[in-house]
């Protein structure tokens, strides 16, 4: 596939530019995933293309190779548990906590194609009765630009809408475009979408009341998830939520979160579950 000085260099390059590891058996992955990309920049083969690459780290070829070799797998509500645990625990919280500003920020770091934060719009705005003269400002990002665009065009396919968006669900905030469904002008205004890579720190973006970083740490070796979970920690309110993935947890890498009981998935500054019990 590639010589293999070529191939450490490209690993460590993702490493770098990324957090994503990408271990000696994940060489399969390395082949599917760059073989269209090579054959789409006109190389002969992968290995003549990581050649180049290892020449160029910083070009958009380098950056194309990097972010090929990320999962961008999403879908509506996935999961669903944190969107009903949102809806029946944390947002009433919230809608209390913040009564006098009436203002709720969100982020959706690591959003991929959109469909995490156009679900939390989505249930946001099923809420409307309680959050209509409400400022709810969502804030998506990702660190890969073509899947940021594809989150911006806000249409999918028929098989993606059915993948977790109910009947009525499609009927009430969907517009259909072609073969193809276009999310509602009202939950596409709610989302900003923003280029971010979860590795160059978070100044300057918070704070938030929530943050949905799910499916995304367990692709980070335990130093970069640390960091990552520290930086988190210092633009979230002290009484905010963090999400996690179902397979993700802070437990043994985070000293600023503990699980909340009795929700999945559900992790609060310490501070504030140390306040709680006092
Ligand atoms: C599997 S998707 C998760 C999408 C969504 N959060 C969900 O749970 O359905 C992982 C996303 O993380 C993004 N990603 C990977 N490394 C990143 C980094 N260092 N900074 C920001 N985003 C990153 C990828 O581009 C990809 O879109």
């Amino acid at each position: 596939m590639g010589a293999p000085d070529d191939i450490e260099a490209f690993r460590r390059l993702v490493l770098e530019r990324s957090g994503l590891i990408l271990s000696a058996d994940k060489d399969y992955l390395l082949k599917t995933r760059l073989e269209p990309i090579a054959r789409a920049e006109n190389f002969a083969d992968v290995a003549s293309m990581l050649r180049q690459v290892r020449l160029t780290p910083a070009s958009r070829l380098a950056q194309r190779c990097i972010d090929g070799m990320a999962t961008h797998e999403s879908f509506f509500f996935r999961d669903i548990t944190p969107f009903d645990q949102l809806r029946d625990v944390i947002l009433p919280e919230l809608w209390k906590a913040r009564a006098a500003t009436k203002t709720l920020r969100i982020w959706s770091a690591a959003c991929s194609s959109g469909q995490e934060p156009y679900s939390l719009a989505m249930l946001l705005r099923e809420q409307y009765a309680k959050f209509g003269d409400w400022k709810i400002d969502i804030l998506a990002t990702d660190f890969s630009q073509p899947i940021l665009e594809r989150a911006r065009t806000a249409l999918y396919s028929d098989f993606e809408v059915r993948r977790g968006l109910s009947e009525e669900r499609q009927a009430r905030w969907l517009v259909k475009e072609g073969p193809a469904f276009r999310i509602a002008p009202e939950i596409r205004a709610m989302i900003q979408f923003r280029h971010h890579n979860l590795l160059d720190g978070m100044t300057g973006l918070g704070p938030f009341d929530l943050i949905f970083c799910r499916n995304v740490l367990i692709y980070f070796d335990p130093a970069t998830k640390a960091k990552t979970l520290e930086g988190i920690a210092n633009i979230l309110a002290p009484d905010g939520a963090l999400i996690l993935g179902s397979a993700e947890t802070v437990v043994g890498l985070a000293g600023s979160f503990e699980p909340q009981q009795g929700l999945r998935g559900v992790f609060r500054g310490k501070a504030t579950t140390q306040r709680a019990v006092a």
